[in-house]
């Protein structure tokens, strides 16, 4: 059997267990999920023995939809039922506070001195957190006075010192005392699957960091989409972002997004534009966002 037919083989399977899984759960009939699952089953019956590649591709991004939409559906129920959701620690505007460090200040020596450990997180990242907070409550202010003058300084303060937050904070639990070594289990494995080996991956990464310019950050990052490591470089650390962040609802202002049509009008585009959002696409985002739970600070 060849991995073609081996895989749908396995739709076949997946497809059945999808069915036994809605049944014994009660879903409606006429859920629409029902529907895709009829859909799909009478594209896979149909289905030749060989497939070409885009056949193939085509029918694993539908199953894969399918299976994005029965989570959704059962996180959806899980909501209604049990709401887990509302009782953990949420941060509100202007209310982030400094993380404690997970050890001492004197704990990385000697690759790292206490006194750079103290003024690195007393003073630099304690300004960050202040700075975010203020950013937050400006920003609040200018919603509740509906004045939004100066939304382009509070913007770039927020992604600046969000930025500046959010990464300290993943920094000071990326390092240990006494460790090193090398990365094992699921890390180790996607590192020799996508860099070639580990020997690799720290060459690009030391390469880098190394290599940014001016100042900033180098970062290992998980890409949700690619479903594949990579290396990125940050200049400073925002140029208006907040890294650690999940964008839900996006909108070009690029001038190819509008131009042929609006001309330099961005505004109208924009006021339009609202007319045209899938409100449940950035649902489902979200609740696939929320899903993944780092410590609040
Ligand atoms: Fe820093």
């Amino acid at each position: 059997m060849n991995r073609f037919s081996n895989y749908v083989n396995e739709l076949f399977k997946w497809n059945v267990e999808m069915r036994r899984f809605l049944e014994t759960d009660n879903v409606e009939a006429n859920y629409e999920l029902w529907q895709q699952l009829d859909e799909f089953t009478e594209l896979i019956e149909s289905t030749g023995k060989q497939l070409s590649d885009e056949e193939l591709l085509s029918l694993q991004a539908k199953a894969e939809n399918i299976h994005e939409r029965m989570e959704n559906y059962f996180n959806r129920k899980q909501q209604e039922v049990g709401n887990i959701w509302i009782s953990e620690k949420t941060v509100p505007p202007g209310g982030h506070t400094l993380p404690e460090l997970p050890y001492a200040y004197n704990a990385l020596e000697p690759y790292i001195s206490e006194e750079i450990m103290k003024l690195h997180h007393d003073k630099h990242h304690r300004a960050y957190v202040e700075g975010l907070n203020k950013a937050e409550l400006n920003l609040k202010k200018a919603r509740d006075n509906n004045d939004f003058s100066l939304i382009k300084h509070w913007s770039r303060e927020l992604a600046f010192h969000g930025s500046g937050h959010y990464l300290h904070t993943i920094f000071w639990r990326n390092m240990v005392p006494k460790k090193g070594g090398n990365p094992q289990g699921i890390l180790r494995a996607e590192i020799d699957s996508y860099f070639g080996s580990f020997e690799k991956f720290k060459n690009q990464f030391s390469e880098a960091a190394k290599q940014v310019e001016g100042v900033g950050w180098a970062i290992l990052v998980w890409s949700p989409r690619a479903r594949h490591l990579e290396i990125l470089q940050s200049e400073r650390h925002m140029l208006l972002t907040q890294w650690d962040t999940i964008p839900l609802l996006v909108l070009d202002v690029w001038e190819h997004a509008y131009y042929l049509q609006y001309k330099n009008n961005r505004g109208s585009y924009v006021d339009n534009w609202w007319n045209v959002v899938n409100w449940n696409d950035v649902e489902m985002r979200l609740e696939q966002a929320v899903e993944l739970k780092w410590a609040a600070f």
